[in-house]
């Protein structure tokens, strides 16, 4: 049976590709291998393996960052042998922590230094887009030293018990379809699969180090490193909540869509993202054996979050609610709880729910106000932080 949802009938959550139910939580595992699979041969391109060694070189860290309630780091993590995709990850963990923290991890658009004005946070060294700051030559400058500290505030995170860890996308795949990452000699996939496997690994250490507790590591970013965020945490279950933030189209918002940005738009505009398959959808989303309400479902039975803003209708608010709507089936089979709500709740109105979901007023942007909604709900459903004294 398909679910029907504005003109839009959207694949049956639980039913296996050759018709038949899924009807008990123990077969969901398989249903959920089935989506995996379909998800990455006819849009993202398939994950390539863990490296099979990763080598840790902590470049700085100053335990005096915030006078002194933070220790500020940066690590290389070099994943891999030559041709090996380094990641620069910033790191920052509360000092007044009586155990492991929970941890937040996610990319950044335009290179650390755009988070923090330390002065001994790295420059990226390849190219950087120039959006961001206004570089002449894709290069990144001290300029922008700070520019968007807003994106990740430190300062809320640490305050409120959690480390926060972060990198610049272009570390592992340059946001360019000009350019591609090391990563890309080992598979065919997309930019989304080569950022979300760098995520992935990025985690992965996280979990392994001593102030972390590796069982409350949560994935988040905006826009297309929300997409990113949810890919993720969706193919790895190590990853304990993901918080995709207006992701929108490729990641939480359907693609068969008479609002927001389409299938075609993406793939025009963004010919890296995907891999060569998801172009024959352009002008035929109807025939994707899936929408993204799988690739939420892939969560199941762990929390998710999605956050949007009304002035953001090119990440499709109301589409993506239709999504989670439908993903929660996937819960409910699991006993790991539903959506609490039946209609897209009002503004400002968090629906609290393993899968949650706001709606703010504003517009598409990822600012403190966010994060204190992103800290609530961590509190409440990942567990509760360590606490803080
Ligand atoms: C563009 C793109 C979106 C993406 C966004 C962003 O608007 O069309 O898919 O989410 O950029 O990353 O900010």
């Amino acid at each position: 049976m398909a679910q029907t949802h504005d003109r839009f009938d959207y694949p049956d959550l639980l039913t296996f590709a050759d018709g038949s139910p899924v009807t008990t939580g123990e077969a969901w595992p398989r249903r959920r291998e089935e989506l995996k699979r379909l998800f990455q041969q006819e849009m993202y391109g398939f994950f390539p393996p863990a490296p099979q060694k990763v080598a840790a070189e902590v470049r700085f860290a100053d335990e005096g960052y915030l006078d002194g309630r933070a220790t500020l780091s940066e690590i290389a993590l070099v994943l891999g042998a030559a041709p090996a995709t380094s990641i620069n990850l910033l790191l920052a963990v509360p000092n007044a922590r009586k155990g492991p923290v929970g941890a937040f991890v996610g990319m950044n658009f335009g290179g650390n230094h755009t988070l923090s004005d330390h002065p001994r946070v790295a420059l990226p060294q390849g190219w950087v887009p120039n959006w961001i700051e206004q570089t002449q030559n894709n290069r990144a400058t001290e300029a922008a030293r700070g520019l968007r500290a807003d994106r990740f505030p430190i300062a809320q995170i640490i305050e409120r018990g959690y480390a926060l860890a972060t990198f610049y996308m272009g570390d592992v795949d340059p946001d360019t379809p000009e350019i591609r990452g090391a990563i890309h000699a080992h598979g065919q996939f997309g930019t989304l699969v080569a950022w979300a496997w760098g995520l992935q690994q990025a985690a992965a250490w996280l979990g392994t180090h001593p102030a972390i507790d590796a069982g409350r590591i949560a994935t988040v970013g905006h826009s297309r490193n929300g997409k990113t965020a949810l890919l993720a945490a969706a193919f790895d279950e190590r990853i304990a909540m993901a918080i995709p933030h207006q992701a929108g189209c490729g990641g939480t918002a359907p693609s068969r869509t008479a609002i927001g940005e389409t299938i075609r738009q993406i793939n025009d505009r963004f010919p890296h993202w995907f891999n060569g398959a998801f172009k024959r959808y352009n002008d035929r989303p109807e025939a994707l054996p899936f929408d993204q309400h799988g690739l939420i479902a892939l969560m199941a039975p762990r929390p998710v979050l999605l956050t949007n803003a009304a002035g953001d209708q090119w990440a499709n608010p109301a589409g993506q609610f239709e999504m989670l709507r439908l993903a929660a089936a996937a819960w409910r089979l699991l006993g790991a709880g539903d959506l609490d709500a039946e209609a897209m709740p009002e503004l400002n109105r968090l629906v609290d729910s393993t899968p949650g979901y706001l709606i703010r007023p504003g517009n598409h942007s990822m600012g403190p106000q966010d994060w204190s909604v992103f800290l609530d709900f961590a509190d409440r459903r990942l567990a509760g932080p360590a606490p803080v004294s």
